[in-house]
């Protein structure tokens, strides 16, 4: 390959476009070369949304999924919390006991820029931008966070054994606990 002559300035030597050549580069390929880049962002914004939403259960809201026992969770004391896994290993869940006494489960993903929530004692808290949920109905009270938790349903068995079951439906302001 030929050496570009020294003497050229640097921005010849890094854009080496003779503007003879400009021609080569018709209006219809720079268009075509911006369809296939939008294409590509779109395909890409459709497949981490599609990643996105099951995690924070929308699609599923109100859906049943095979029942997860709950080991210990009818000993957790007003304030304590576990974690669990649900509907596979990368469904990563919280369960508390409110000061109320109420057992309640959320997934951990925080419903700003994803990162996972943990319970303080009080209030889910995420650590990334010190975003709060309250525990009771998961709704955002302090930070960037604007939409609730993902709610997961409990079942208590006759034994008192609690078991995970399903998506709630997203909750709504003034709407029934
Ligand atoms: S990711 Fe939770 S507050 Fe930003």
């Amino acid at each position: 390959m030929a050496q570009e002559p020294v003497s050229k300035p640097f921005w010849r030597r890094a854009f080496p476009l003779d503007l003879h050549e400009e021609s080569r580069y018709s209006r219809r390929e720079f268009a075509r070369f911006l369809a296939v880049v939008s294409a590509g962002f779109t395909v890409g914004i459709g497949y981490l949304w599609g990643r996105k939403r099951p995690l924070e259960g929308a699609p599923g809201e109100g859906a049943r999924h095979e029942p997860v026992p709950l080991e210990g969770a009818a000993e957790l004391k007003a304030g304590e919390s576990k974690l669990f896994t649900f509907r596979d290993a990368d469904d990563r869940c919280i369960l508390l006991r409110t000061h109320e006494g109420k057992l309640r489960a959320y997934r951990q993903t925080c419903t700003h820029l994803g990162c996972a929530v943990r319970f303080d004692g009080k209030r889910l808290e995420c650590p990334c931008h010190m975003g709060f949920f309250e525990p009771d109905r998961g709704f955002p009270v302090q930070g960037p966070p604007t939409r609730p938790l993902a709610g997961i349903a409990l079942e208590v068995g006759p034994d008192g054994s609690v078991r995970a079951v399903g998506d709630l439906a997203k909750p709504t302001e003034g709407g029934d606990a």
